[in-house]
């Protein structure tokens, strides 16, 4: 299939209403968000969020989040929804956040893949929002790249895994945020974090202080360990250079990766003395810049035949903790300690 480019920079209007237009009629189109590009089916459509699934590439059992406009759409796919709930919902929407929660009867068997939970986020993006509009139903979306690949935060990246799979692409600015939204769950007590992102485990705790982390978050599935959400279990942020993580002081991973043949180092702005080729991902000082560089640097190494690039590890707290949790998984749980 021919996949539409839709300009909503220079034609917003005619770009916004085809897309809605599109999706009415069963398409998928990829939309930005403010975290990644999403690619969005209507959410009551069993046969476009079959499209979605083909597209990408998606294991079958993996479920999507549900995208809504405004908060009274919540209770339309959500049920018996608790007062911690409810206030993230006020602190932290529109936004980076999404929760888990009982699922209504109204809710297809397609979004949820055989949980009796879905996953919903009101995002804040404004081209997101009046696309859901628009379109007059909740928009189911996963991020829109190949299974397994780094997601997409241009709509440069987006065609790259997904021209001429999917009906049409929202041609936008790039992705503020750059890193997927936090998934956390209410559908246990107490609430727990699944996916870290730009939401932090220390703003959640204002609102619930007994939040728990999910093992998951910082490693590995144990063996026959059931996934407290499926898409733990899978591949993951990979691209296919092979990657490590590295964990130390600025000249430590300065002289480990100078050791080096034929090897890339994306790493801080403030390290130094490093001589071999350098991709740097965010300054360390600044934190609110560790999120929108890194899926973008992943894809650009695979256009160089480098034997592997070593990433130095931001701290694991606030949102270095969610650049983290993608980081290990893009190193498939290779952790240099120097
Ligand atoms: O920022 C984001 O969240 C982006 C943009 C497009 O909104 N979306 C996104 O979707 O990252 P996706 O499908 O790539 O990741 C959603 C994650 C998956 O790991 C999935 O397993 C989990 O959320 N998930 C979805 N529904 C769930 C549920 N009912 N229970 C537990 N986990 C769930
Ligand atoms: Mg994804």
């Amino acid at each position: 299939m021919e996949t539409l480019r839709l300009d909503t920079t220079t034609k917003r209007e005619e770009a916004l209403k085809k897309a809605a237009e599109i999706i009415k009629n069963g398409g998928v189109v990829a939309i930005p968000t403010e975290t990644v590009y999403g690619l969005a089916a209507a959410a009551n459509n069993d046969e476009a969020i079959a499209k979605v699934f083909i597209a990408k590439g998606r294991p079958q059992d993996n479920p999507l989040i549900v995208h809504i406009a405004d908060v009274e759409q919540l209770k339309s796919v959500a049920v018996e929804i608790p007062k911690e709930a409810e206030l993230c919902a006020e602190r932290f929407w529109p936004g980076p956040f999404t929760m888990v929660l009982k699922k209504s009867d109204a809710v297809c068997e397609s979004v949820s893949r055989g949980l009796d939970t879905v996953a919903v986020r009101l995002p804040s993006h404004p081209t997101a929002r009046e696309v859901i509009c628009q379109s007059g139903v909740a928009l189911a979306a996963p991020s829109a790249n190949a299974s397994g690949y780094p997601s997409a935060t241009t709509y440069k990246h987006v065609l790259d895994d997904l021209d001429g799979k999917i009906d049409a692409v929202l041609m936008d600015n790039d992705c503020e945020i750059g890193l997927e939204s936090t998934v956390v769950t209410f559908a246990v007590s107490p609430p727990r974090l699944l996916r870290p992102g730009a939401v932090t485990v220390e703003h959640l705790r204002e609102i619930i202080p007994d939040l728990e982390v999910d093992k998951a978050v910082l490693s590995d599935l144990e063996k026959g360990q059931k996934a407290a959400s499926p898409g733990m279990k899978y591949k993951h942020y990979s691209p296919k250079t092979e990657v490590f993580l590295v964990e130390g002081e600025a000249e430590q991973f300065a002289s480990f990766v100078n050791s080096k043949q034929n090897a890339v180092a994306i790493c801080f702005a403030e390290d130094s003395g490093i001589s071999i080729d350098k991709l740097v991902y965010a300054t360390k000082s600044e934190p609110e810049s560790l999120t929108k560089q890194i899926f973008s640097l992943l894809r650009e190494i695979d256009n160089k035949k480098y034997s592997a690039a070593y990433v130095h590890a931001p701290q694991k707290n606030g949102v270095g903790l969610a650049v983290y949790n993608r980081l290990i998984r893009a190193a498939a749980f290779r952790v240099i300690k120097l």
